[in-house]
């Protein structure tokens, strides 16, 4: 039976219960298909695709456009699975109204079922703002790769006091401004722990340790599939560069030894008159 889109509320009610959820980012049809057949109840559309798909050396080039599309063949490919949209730098920052318009773009032309942007007290009222027009709002606290120069690298946030009251107070007014959930990234574990008893939405951790609410990776990382670098949080579940580029090798092998295409994978010509062709 496939499995059925979960909603906002749904997740609230998990976060009470106990019980974990998964996010795991997709920005094409085919990985949707397969995250869509799978138990994982969230799509990241992220805006990491930036490096993982387009090749740039970090996600701020990365354009509403560019969002768009990805988004739009992750919706056509995950009808069962909630689909978050990114925010891309740039889209959300310059006014409230900008905010709305972008993200009412990602809703109303991609097809997401909510939006993420990055920032904690500072996006307050922008995330409050789009809010209060009708769309739901995932925030983004910890290591914000957006803003990552002026974190000056990207480095494990919340290591002392000060830093670790700033990420609660970050994630007490993402709250308040009516998010619905929101993603600790390279947090240590006892502070998103606290992050996770003092907001009553669901914290969803990506290097953030096991006490969050629910989990995220990034499927490029997980699989094996981008070999630049590999965070330490990172848990690769399958190693399929090795088995792709072997598998390009074997086919390269035989057309070269002229084993490939067999009689199976050829057409026949049924017709009269072939020998007139000669
Ligand atoms: O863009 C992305 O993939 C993200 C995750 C790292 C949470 O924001």
């Amino acid at each position: 039976m496939p499995k059925k889109k979960v909603n906002v509320i749904q997740l609230k009610e998990m976060k009470q219960a106990g019980q974990k959820f998964h996010m795991v980012t997709a920005y094409d049809y085919p990985t949707a298909m397969l995250v869509d057949k799978s138990e994982v109840e969230l799509i990241l559309v992220g805006d990491s695709l930036g490096m993982t798909v387009l090749g740039y050396s970090n996600t701020v080039p990365v354009t509403m456009e560019e969002m768009l599309h990805h988004i739009k063949a992750v919706v056509r490919g995950a009808p069962n699975t909630f689909i978050v949209g990114d925010m891309p730098f740039g889209s959300y920052n310059e006014s409230k109204e900008q905010a709305i318009r972008n993200a009412t773009r990602i809703m109303k032309e991609g097809g997401a079922d909510c939006v993420k942007l990055e920032g904690g007290q500072e996006v307050a009222e922008i995330v409050q703002a789009i809010v209060k027009a009708g769309i739901p709002v995932m925030g983004h606290i910890g290591l914000t790769p957006q803003t990552v120069s002026q974190l000056g690298g990207f480095k494990v946030q919340g290591k002392d006091a000060e830093g670790a009251r700033k990420l609660i107070d970050d994630a007490k007014s993402l709250e308040q401004a009516g998010a619905f959930s929101v993603v600790v990234e390279c947090v240590p574990t006892p502070i998103s722990k606290l992050i996770t008893e003092k907001v009553s939405i669901p914290t969803l951790g990506i290097g953030a340790g096991i006490e969050c609410d629910a989990q995220v990776l990034v499927f490029h990382d997980m699989m094996g599939l981008f070999e630049r670098f590999t965070p330490k949080f990172v848990k690769q579940y399958a190693n399929l560069s090795p088995v792709i580029v072997d598998a390009l090798n074997t086919w390269v092998k035989e057309v070269r030894a002229g084993e490939f295409p067999e009689e199976k994978h050829s057409f026949t010509f049924k017709a009269e008159g072939l020998d007139r062709l000669y």
